[in-house]
């Protein structure tokens, strides 16, 4: 046997103490790369729990208000909004979601107003506002592309109009990208950034989301727009397209199971890039620790370390406040 001494490479050294650890350390979780997506709601003082994400809330605008405050004493620069919209609300095309003095942009609004520091991050896509719950305009069973465009088109610009300050088409319609940049310059709205979910999987890691919203799609699957979860190349492709058309900032979701995804895209673009902790992987971690099978604290920030190390460089996540107050 050979003689342990002779050992040229002891990589525990470099694990030795807690100093030599924090100075090897190549990845950090800082509140200041995190997002957190929240649910507005009408009414005033409400905040209703979310059975299916615990310690999530619909939240009405004034404790939306709240929310951005507390998240900008954290050191969390940004919110993504979602909105509750009610039933007697939604139509087949949409309509609401143009409406200047809608939900989602009365939320934005005064978010901006009282809390002008926080990013606001709007979600451009149908389906909380439509009848067919489905991302996109669906006529005869099909989702139609091109005429989901000058939806989209309009949404984001009521959104940027109302203070957004980037807008986050998350359809996976083609040419969206590109169509709502010349629709925010046209009306004079150069400075409204574009997050694009440029690779966005047909999840099952949605579900507590669309319970959340009530939103999910009354008939069929959202497969023939959202990524099938097999396909990787086809990311790049997607990402490529978004950044040719005007996109700033370029996101992968979900993330947890799409870090391989994470690292290709990162190798593939200079933009920033986002990924998203989605509902159903917060779900998991949550329910796991609530039956004491989990440490919670523990799995969420290695579960948020692992996607900055596959090279995400922000992560909208509905742990961003519980983790930064751990951080701060
Ligand atoms: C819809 C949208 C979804 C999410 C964000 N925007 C759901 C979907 O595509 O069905 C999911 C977020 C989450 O699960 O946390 N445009």
């Amino acid at each position: 046997m050979k003689d342990d001494s002779a050992l040229t490479s002891r990589p525990r050294r470099n694990r030795r103490t807690a100093g030599i650890r924090d100075l090897v350390r190549e990845t950090r979780l800082d509140p200041t790369n995190l997002i957190y997506p929240i649910f507005v709601r009408e009414g005033r003082a409400e905040r209703t729990a979310i059975a299916s994400m615990p310690g999530q809330f619909r939240l009405s605008i004034d404790e939306a208000v709240k929310t951005a405050a507390r998240a900008r004493s954290l050191g969390v620069p940004g919110l993504a909004l979602f909105p509750v919209i009610e039933a007697g609300q939604k139509d087949k095309y949409a309509r609401e979601s143009a409406n200047p003095d809608g939900l989602l942009q009365r939320a934005v609004a005064e978010i901006k107003a009282r809390v002008p520091e926080i990013v606001v991050i709007t979600d451009v896509a149908m389906d909380p506002y439509s009848t067919d719950g489905h991302d996109g305009l669906l006529e005869n069973g099909e989702i139609v592309n091109d005429a989901t465009l000058d939806i989209l088109c309009a949404m984001a610009i009521a959104q940027a109009r109302a203070g957004a300050d980037v807008v986050a088409p998350s359809d996976m319609m083609d040419g969206r990208v590109g169509a709502i940049r010349r629709a925010l310059d046209q009306s004079a709205l150069q400075g409204v950034s574009i997050l694009a979910y440029a690779a966005k999987y047909a999840s099952g890691f949605y579900g507590p989301f669309r319970h959340a919203l009530d939103s999910a799609p009354r008939s069929g699957d959202k497969k023939t727009y959202q990524m099938d979860p097999a396909n990787r190349r086809e990311a790049l492709r997607e990402v490529r397209l978004d950044e040719e058309e005007g996109a700033d900032i370029v996101m992968v979701k979900p993330a947890g199971a799409y870090l391989d995804v994470i690292a290709a895209v990162r190798a593939e673009t200079n933009l920033p890039l986002a990924a998203y902790q989605v509902s159903g992987e917060y779900a998991m971690i949550k329910a796991a620790s609530a039956n004491g099978w989990l440490e919670e604290a523990r799995v969420r920030d290695e579960s948020l370390l692992a996607i900055k190390r596959a090279g995400a460089d922000m992560i909208l996540t509905y742990f961003a406040l519980e983790a930064a107050e751990a951080l701060v």
